[in-house]
């Protein structure tokens, strides 16, 4: 979405980084420099060495903000290149990027300037690939794509289109208008700014004796992307985790183990907290006694009672406080929609996101995930197989929209 006439762009004196790595469609980067110079941004360009054999340094420093920087060693710009530009920015573009650099990136591997500047940075980096079909499409870009996108590294998808050396096929860079559309929307999406955020995220673990547990199959990666999301957009997000996945940046971990222990963290903090998503997977059932040591093998199978563990999400369903969005997920294998439906008005939700646990690539312990979202008083709305990084993405969407909503009808005075 672009910003509406008169609006300040978000880009306006924003320091963007626009790296130039060594593909044909190099010659694209010097119209985006211009376009993003034009919104206001202060373009820091760098090109990689390969970069050079297609367009030359004269030409992008004379359309950026500053000449261009190549050396990692020897840098007249600055004496530590390697983190002074990534520290110093706040967005980072790749344009185009190509399978190397994209291997590269993925594997942190820093070998030139560009590179060091993507893993010195905390900005939100945008990558925009440009390559032949067959790479493009080859397992280990796939592959490498797959990762950055989870890591929340914005993608711009390249076009089809001709290619180089008369090829027609998927992998032209994105039009120079996409690629700072993108950059416009990364810059301008602090939508969440200043809201208190609790996630949960996992599956508990509900003891039977002193080491053994009954647990779930769910990884937490649909949490944390979902923690991730909402930090990246501005928000103040604790994340209570039965798992141990690398901590998104910014956000607090609050470690469990039980749905007791989950009930605990989450109910302490839920009256000051402006949305709650329980992306958790909180067992249904625990053993009734849990015995302090190691239940014997020579003593027989043991009879373990189960008794229900409380139903946080409706607790807090019941107990919400005005204007506080409840968001709860739903893990079905049949009926999903009319199941969803019914939790949703069940636990007095705001917005449930159902995924269809039996489907192929979707739920538990995939990178992606396809998800229904449902709402009181909307159409449900179907989110295709995507990485749980973009799922996240919808899910913050429509929690920014909720709460726009409610926003509107308290000034207009509805409630
Ligand atoms: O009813 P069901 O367990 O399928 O509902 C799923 C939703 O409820 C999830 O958001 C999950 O985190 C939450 N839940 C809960 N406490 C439970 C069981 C599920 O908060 N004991």
């Amino acid at each position: 979405m672009s910003p509406q006439q008169g609006e300040p762009s978000p880009l306006a004196g924003k320091r963007i980084v626009l790296g130039v790595t060594g593909g044909i469609a190099a010659y694209k980067a010097i119209e985006i420099s211009r376009r993003l110079v034009d919104a206001g941004a202060h373009v820091v360009p760098i090109m990689t060495e390969a970069a050079q054999h297609f367009v030359g340094t004269t030409t992008l420093s004379a359309l950026a903000s500053e000449p261009v920087q190549t050396e990692l060693w020897h840098n007249p710009t600055t004496p530590i290149p390697h983190t002074e530009v990534g520290q110093g920015a706040d967005l980072i573009i790749v344009a185009p990027a190509t399978a190397k650099a994209i291997a590269a990136y993925r594997m942190g591997y820093s070998h030139d300037l560009l590179q060091n500047t993507l893993i010195a940075t905390r900005a939100p980096v945008i990558v925009c690939p440009a390559m032949h079909t067959e790479m493009w499409e080859h397992p280990s870009v796939v592959d490498n794509i797959a990762v950055l996108r989870e890591r929340g590294v914005h993608i711009v998808d390249p076009e089809s289109g001709r290619l180089a050396g008369g090829d027609v096929g998927a992998g032209r860079l994105a039009s120079p208008e996409s690629v700072v559309a993108a950059a416009e929307r990364v810059l301008g999406s602090r939508d969440l700014a200043g809201t208190t955020v609790i996630v949960s995220a996992g599956g508990t673990r509900e003891p039977i004796d002193s080491v053994r547990v009954i647990a779930n199959r769910s990884s937490g990666k649909q949490g944390y992307a979902v923690a991730a999301e909402a930090a990246s957009r501005g928000a103040l997000v604790t994340l209570v985790s039965t798992v141990t996945l690398p901590v998104p940046s910014g956000v607090e971990i609050v470690a469990v183990e039980t749905a007791a222990e989950m009930q605990e963290a989450i109910e302490s903090r839920s009256a000051s907290t402006d949305v709650i998503v329980m992306a958790a997977a909180v067992a249904d059932f625990r053993p009734v006694s849990v015995a302090d040591h190691k239940l014997k093998k020579r003593d027989g199978a043991p009879q373990i009672v189960l008794e229900s563990t409380p139903d946080i999400l409706a607790g807090l369903g019941a107990a919400k406080p005005a204007g506080q969005v409840l968001v709860g997920f739903a893990a079905e294998t049949n009926d999903l929609v009319a199941n969803a439906q019914s939790k949703l008005e069940r636990k007095h939700l705001d917005l449930i996101v159902a995924n269809d646990v039996g489907a192929p690539s979707v739920g538990f312990a995939h990178d992606t995930n396809a998800v229904t979202l449902l709402r009181p008083d909307a159409e449900p709305v179907e989110i295709d197989l995507a990485a749980k990084r973009d799922v996240a993405r919808a899910v913050i969407n429509t929690i920014v929209e909720i709460r726009a909503a409610a926003e509107i009808e308290t000034q207009t005075g509805k409630i």
